[in-house]
């Protein structure tokens, strides 16, 4: 008999991903979770699962499927699998995709624009009725940094260069990227928020990036570029962030903006500060959307190729946690 796969989703839609899976492998049941990732058939069903597509999945869906043999990561960041207390010891797949990319790419170039351009102040000038243009610094007076320089940072990175904007980047290890001044590691750290305007986190949520843009993170960007004080872009995740410490920042001058699409606690509160600062963007964890019309077939292609004997390609590194 075939292997099954499950769908096993928390927040996100699972018969999307099962309708489009279903089709590009027909010979095998495709069962999936409710929205709260609650799979409501028997252990029978779930004897014949090897393979689970999973976003935010269940320590208890988990340990009811005896012969699974791969976790498949729905997104690129993976801290929704290591959230669990325990793994079963099998390969984590996570997904690189360049639709996956795209979208975070033109989130990364929006907000940088959105902020270059005085997006704000115009909208709020547009509600005033006035007509009133504002200085105008160029791209290039303007620096990125960008942490995080994986799939998404090098490719935003890229995207960015080719608008004009001198760009730096931090990773953990060293990195060597065209036309990208580059650092690493905690020595390379100041150095890198010293010369950056526009600081944009792309980073995986791993015991290291916990809460590390915090108050003394912010307070050490370049506070002398064109834009009126530093800006803060977050799309990689929200528990690298002390949102205290942010708002903090806003209000006190630190930052003279930020566009923020991750948070601590998701949904945002209702009541969070956040919403009401100046000059502040907030998106629901929007920035880089997984489609299942675009990533199924590469996750139905992996199966059917593992099953070949041949090797999984984007395996997160344990050890690493990303
Ligand atoms: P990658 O694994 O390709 O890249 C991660 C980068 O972060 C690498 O450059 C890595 O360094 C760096 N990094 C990791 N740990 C540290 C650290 N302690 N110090 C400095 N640098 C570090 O991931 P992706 O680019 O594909 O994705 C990044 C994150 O974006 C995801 O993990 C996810 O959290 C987030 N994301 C958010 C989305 C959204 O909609 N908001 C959508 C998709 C992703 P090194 O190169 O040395 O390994
Ligand atoms: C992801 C995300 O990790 O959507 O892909 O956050």
């Amino acid at each position: 008999m075939k292997s099954a796969v499950l769908v096993a989703t928390k927040g996100w839609e699972p018969e999307h991903w099962a309708e489009r899976i279903r089709p590009l492998l027909p010979d095998r049941t495709i069962l999936r979770t409710d929205r709260e990732g609650v799979f409501g058939g028997s252990d029978g069903e779930l004897a014949n699962v090897e393979y689970i597509l999973a976003w935010k999945p269940r320590l208890e869906t988990l340990d009811r499927l005896p012969n699974l043999r791969v976790i498949f990561s729905l997104g690129a960041g993976v801290d929704h699998v290591f959230a669990l207390p325990r793994l079963p010891d099998l390969p984590i797949v996570r997904i690189v995709d360049e639709d996956l990319t795209g979208r975070m790419v033109e989130y990364v170039v929006w907000q940088v624009l959105h902020h270059l351009r005085r997006g704000s102040a115009y909208w709020q000038r547009q509600a005033e009725h006035r007509w009133e243009a504002l200085d105008q610094p160029a791209a290039h007076q303007v620096t990125v940094g960008i942490m995080g320089l994986g799939e998404m940072g090098a490719n935003s990175a890229g995207a960015l260069r080719r608008l004009g904007f001198p760009v730096r980047g931090w990773s953990r290890t060293p990195k060597r990227l065209e036309g990208v001044e580059a650092f690493s590691g905690a020595d390379g750290f100041e150095a890198f928020l010293g010369g950056t305007d526009i600081l944009v986190a792309l980073l995986p949520l791993t015991p290291e990036t916990t809460g590390l843009i915090d108050m003394g993170c912010l307070s050490k960007l370049r506070r002398s570029g064109p834009l009126g004080g530093p800006i803060l872009i977050n799309a990689g995740r929200g528990g690298s962030q002390v949102e205290t410490d942010i708002a903090a920042a806003i209000r006190d001058g630190t930052l003279a903006g930020a566009s923020l699409d991750v948070f601590e606690t998701e949904p945002l509160a209702t009541n969070s500060p956040l919403w009401d600062l100046p000059n502040v963007v907030i998106t629901p964890h929007v920035a880089a959307v997984s489609d299942p019309h675009a990533l199924a077939r590469q996750i139905a292609e992996q199966i059917l190729a593992f099953e070949r004997g041949e090797a999984l390609r984007n395996v997160v590194d344990r050890s690493r946690g990303y």
